[in-house]
């Protein structure tokens, strides 16, 4: 987007769609994971609001930690080189590990952090996606659990940027511009 263009923003999926699905995921998470006490990992900076809202409605003991991946830059095409910024402070050893994404694209971040998880031999790994970008991820594993399939447009808001903006928009939009 040039300097002078315009952001023109167009509602995707609003804030109670989002907050009605995430109390269904929710709910089968509460079903699945009944006394396993897991380890929710949400990956930043993305997903932090989509984590906050669906811890909220976890009812089992669980507990949190965080890694921070990089791949975008300020771009919205992935280079394609993960990087980890972050890493755990947790134990993952026979724990069970529930990835927390906002969204899956390319699959390259998933893809980086289940080789970095499975090494660590957890007791279960599975990942929670809020979007999913069903035309172009192709990943040779399934996520587990995932809010909304959504074509192939750049979305923002609801803890997703372009270029470190709009994260704090409460629901999702996508990003169209005029010049
Ligand atoms: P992937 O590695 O290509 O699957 O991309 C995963 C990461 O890229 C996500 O966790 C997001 O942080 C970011 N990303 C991918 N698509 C979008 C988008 O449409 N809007 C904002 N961020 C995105
Ligand atoms: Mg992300």
């Amino acid at each position: 987007m040039s300097a002078q263009s315009v952001p023109v923003l167009e509602e995707y999926i609003s804030e109670e769609k989002i907050s009605n699905r995430i109390k269904q995921i929710a709910k089968k998470l509460n079903k699945d994971y009944k006394d396993k006490n897991p380890i929710f990992i949400g990956i930043l900076n993305g997903s932090f609001i989509f984590l906050a809202d669906l811890i909220r409605e976890i009812k089992v003991d669980c507990e949190m930690d965080f890694l921070k991946l990089s791949s975008y830059g300020d771009d919205k095409i992935s280079s394609g080189d993960v990087k980890l910024l972050k890493d755990l402070n947790c134990q993952i050893e026979n724990r069970h590990i529930i990835i927390i994404e906002d969204i899956v694209d390319s699959g390259l971040s998933l893809k980086f952090i289940k080789n970095i998880i499975e090494i660590k031999n957890p007791a279960s790994l599975r990942f929670v996606s809020l979007l999913f970008k069903k035309n172009i991820s192709n990943l040779d594993f399934k996520v587990d659990y995932i809010g909304f399939k959504i074509k192939n447009e750049f979305v923002i808001g609801y803890g997703l940027d372009y270029a470190q903006k709009y994260r704090n928009l409460k629901g999702i939009y996508v990003l169209k511009s005029i010049n």
